[in-house]
């Protein structure tokens, strides 16, 4: 139809974000894509909180596998989170049931993402989520279509804003692990389960989907070396500052000699370098082609805006008709990877 038609199921920051772009972008969307975009449907846990946006005129789902299989829902936006449960179970009655989807769900993709793209991919459809990485940072997008005639030599960066917050704010306040981390806390910087935060594993889920993209391997989550910022000290920080350095929770993919590296852990980066300046709550990827060299993306890895802004930029592809490969080639053409362990922590 001239219209395209969501459903959208979770309505936290990034749902009313989503609703939003919707709303006041009508216009612009459309002239872009050349298509209506609407909203169907919503569901979400709770109906009755105030948002800050009216629900008014999208039809209510209790439950998301409903949702999801309408007949009057072309692209099902999956922003409810967590790598099973009722996130999975919706997008996999989606796929089934012919709809598109658009998720942010970074953890579903890193242990489900291979099956999930061979169902997709079996029925020519989309399956996109750039929202899932970096937040608005649109690295999925370079990585599948900008720097698509690159072989891929390394890939890094900061990609959890909220330890880039504590370790930046341990620095300058001169305070411990513990205080940030509670400080942090209050401010509503970290998740809901706090350890995927500090414990490395949401930035580890999203470097295990930026390494499939980039070098061709199966997502492979549990393949990452992987430790969280919990036992940096402020006495590290010191030491490392003395020496010109940061200490960031770097995540590095790269093909060595003896398969396919893997890590996410605290690093020394040089004062002076693009991630050494990395202050606060933002995120920061680097990539590396042998064509084109280095590029450094910067911006919001979370937040209202930008991760609605990623999840529309997806939107926008289906609209538009642009198909893709899952992670930048068929599914079943990904390789099992070998995983090589870096020999110093
Ligand atoms: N807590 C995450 C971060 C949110 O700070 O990056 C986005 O995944």
């Amino acid at each position: 139809s001239d219209t395209l038609r969501l459903g959208i199921a979770g309505l936290g920051t990034v749902g009313v974000g989503v609703l939003r772009i919707i709303r006041q972008q009508a216009a612009l969307l459309e002239a872009r894509t050349g298509r209506k975009i609407s909203v169907s449907a919503v569901s979400a846990r709770t109906r009755d909180r105030d948002r800050g946006v009216s629900l008014k005129g999208y039809d209510w789902e209790d439950d998301p596998v409903t949702l999801a299989t309408r007949d009057d829902v072309d692209v099902f936006v999956e922003l409810m989170g967590g790598s099973d449960g009722p996130a999975k179970a919706a997008t996999e009655a989606a796929l089934k049931a012919g709809k598109h989807v658009v998720t942010a769900n970074k953890a579903m993709l890193a242990i489900h993402g291979q099956a999930l793209a061979e169902l997709a991919e079996a029925q020519g459809l989309s399956l996109r989520y750039e929202a899932a990485v970096a937040g608005g940072i649109p690295v999925v997008k370079t990585l599948l279509e900008g720097l698509a005639g690159n072989g891929i030599t390394r890939v890094m960066g900061v990609m959890n804003g909220s330890c880039n917050y504590i370790l930046t704010r341990m620095e300058s306040a001169g305070q411990t692990y513990q205080d940030i981390f509670a400080e942090a806390d209050a401010l509503g910087y970290l998740e809901a389960d706090p350890q995927l935060d500090v414990g490395g594993i949401d930035a580890a889920h999203k470097l295990a989907i930026l390494s499939s993209i980039a070098f061709g391997a199966q997502v492979d989550f549990h393949g990452i070396q992987l430790e969280g910022i919990e036992r940096v000290t402020i006495e590290d920080i010191r030491a490392a500052a003395d020496m010109g350095y940061k200490i960031k929770l770097l995540g590095v993919a790269q093909k060595t000699g003896r398969g396919l590296e893997q890590r996410m852990q605290p690093c020394l980066v040089p004062d002076s370098s693009p991630l050494g300046q990395l202050d606060g709550g933002t995120n920061m990827v680097v990539l590396e082609g042998d064509a084109v060299g280095q590029i450094v993306l910067r911006g919001a890895g979370a937040g209202e805006g930008p991760t609605a802004s990623a999840v529309m930029a997806d939107v926008c592809d289906i609209a538009r008709g642009v198909w893709l490969p899952v992670f930048g080639q068929p599914a079943t053409t990904l390789v099992q990877a070998k995983s090589a362990q870096s020999k110093t922590p």
